[in-house]
């Protein structure tokens, strides 16, 4: 059931997904101090091995030294070429790739040719910005604020099912890093709520769960929807999938719930676990109208050896292209919103099923005082009367 018995207002304003002061103030009240998904432990398993990002326009490489992760700036001290252009890769040392500065595990200069020319070198001057990095079950976040939370409370309860969602007996399938032409809150809000199913989704869910049978937790810092699967007696690929993953489980010992769970942890963590797929999403954005996605989705394995390992690694494959399809049916809607938040000369609003969009709207504007004057317009609406069943004012 839903928790709300009305409809609601979009609290937000269109200029909240374009404008460069919203831009600004989000990313220096609400996620300059969050944890952003970077990569798995999986792709940074070897000393050596390097992960590179930009986090709200800062270049940040993420290294394993020696069995010991570091996320450091990207950029060189001697004449500020990005250390390295790739995007992943392994290398023996931490390297700049124009003159070839060398650094250690926190940033400090290790070897510099000729050095003797940089004499006298105040290292404390080139060593390079330090971040905080943290892992949950394989995941790797990195968080640019040193006084922010610590990932645990940042994640709070849902650490622990994280932990284990993506840790041991889970394995990485999918790593999609795309880029997006909206604002960050367009994807974010596309994932609250399955309204939109029937139109973006026909082929793959084909209906959206209905309120009898779906759940809505909504928190100050997090929302969570629980259903069952399919969504819906007439979902298609949805049906299969379900079908599908029953039978994989019972294979692999275990008891099928077909549960689904879709957590949004704020600002822009979103969470998705079947019984046999956990997914992990972050947008981050990249402008006031543009944005990354980063997504890496895990499979259960078990402790499975021989045939059921190979049947586990089809399944999660399978999955990850199942999700992958229904990435881009969404990521096509995306440009559009963009353009019509533009030039809405509408106030917008959210149905009863978008509820979890309101909860993240009313955290957002209230860590992010400068939507305040447009927010006052919309408290007439929320006086309106309630609407009956079929959506009409009574
Ligand atoms: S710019 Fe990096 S070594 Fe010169
Ligand atoms: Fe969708």
């Amino acid at each position: 059931m839903y928790v709300s018995n009305s409809r609601l207002p979009h609290v937000l304003p269109p200029s909240a997904y374009w404008s460069l002061e919203s831009s600004q103030s989000e990313n220096k009240v609400l996620l300059t101090k969050g944890w952003h998904l970077v990569g798995t432990t999986v792709e940074l398993s070897q000393s050596g091995d390097f992960l590179t990002c930009q986090l709200l326009g800062i270049p940040i490489q993420v290294r394993n030294f020696d069995g010991q992760l570091s996320a450091l700036s990207n950029v060189c001290a001697h004449r500020h070429c990005l250390i390295t252009r790739l995007t992943s890769g392994r290398s023996s040392k931490m390297k700049c790739q124009y003159h070839g500065w060398e650094y250690d595990k926190t940033g400090r200069t290790q070897q510099i040719p000729v050095a003797k020319d940089f004499a006298p070198l105040d290292r404390e001057r080139t060593q390079l910005a330090e971040y905080r990095v943290s892992t949950c079950g394989k995941l790797v976040f990195v968080s640019l604020a040193g006084d922010g939370p610590l990932l645990v409370d940042f994640l709070g309860d849902f650490f622990a099912v994280c932990s284990e969602r993506f840790g041991q007996g889970w394995e990485p399938f999918l790593n999609e890093d795309a880029e997006h032409e909206c604002n960050w809150k367009v994807p974010v809000e596309g994932t609250l709520e399955a309204y939109h199913v029937p139109q973006v989704h026909p082929s793959t869910f084909g209906t959206f769960p209905q309120e009898a049978k779906t759940s809505h937790v909504l928190g100050s810092n997090h929302t969570t929807l629980s259903t069952r699967l399919p969504f819906g007696a007439s979902s298609k690929l949805d049906g299969i999938f379900q079908w599908l993953e029953a039978r994989f489980l019972r294979l692999m010992g275990r008891i099928p719930t077909a549960d689904y769970r879709h957590h949004h942890c704020f600002p822009n963590v979103l969470f998705s676990f079947t019984d046999a797929v956990s997914l992990c999403q972050c947008l981050v954005p990249t402008g006031p109208e543009s944005c990354r996605s980063i997504v890496r989705q895990f499979g259960y394995v078990g402790k499975s050896r021989g045939p059921r390992r190979w049947i586990a690694r089809i399944w999660g494959r399978l999955a990850a292209r199942i999700t992958k399809r229904i990435l881009a049916e969404d990521r096509a809607l995306f440009k559009s919103v963009q353009q019509g938040l533009r030039n809405s000369t509408h106030e917008g609003m959210l149905g009863r099923c978008e509820e979890r969009i309101h909860a993240f709207q009313v955290y957002v504007d209230r860590e992010v005082k400068v939507f305040v004057p447009e927010v006052k317009t919309q408290e007439v609406f929320l006086c309106r009367p309630f609407c009956d069943d079929q959506g009409l004012e009574s």
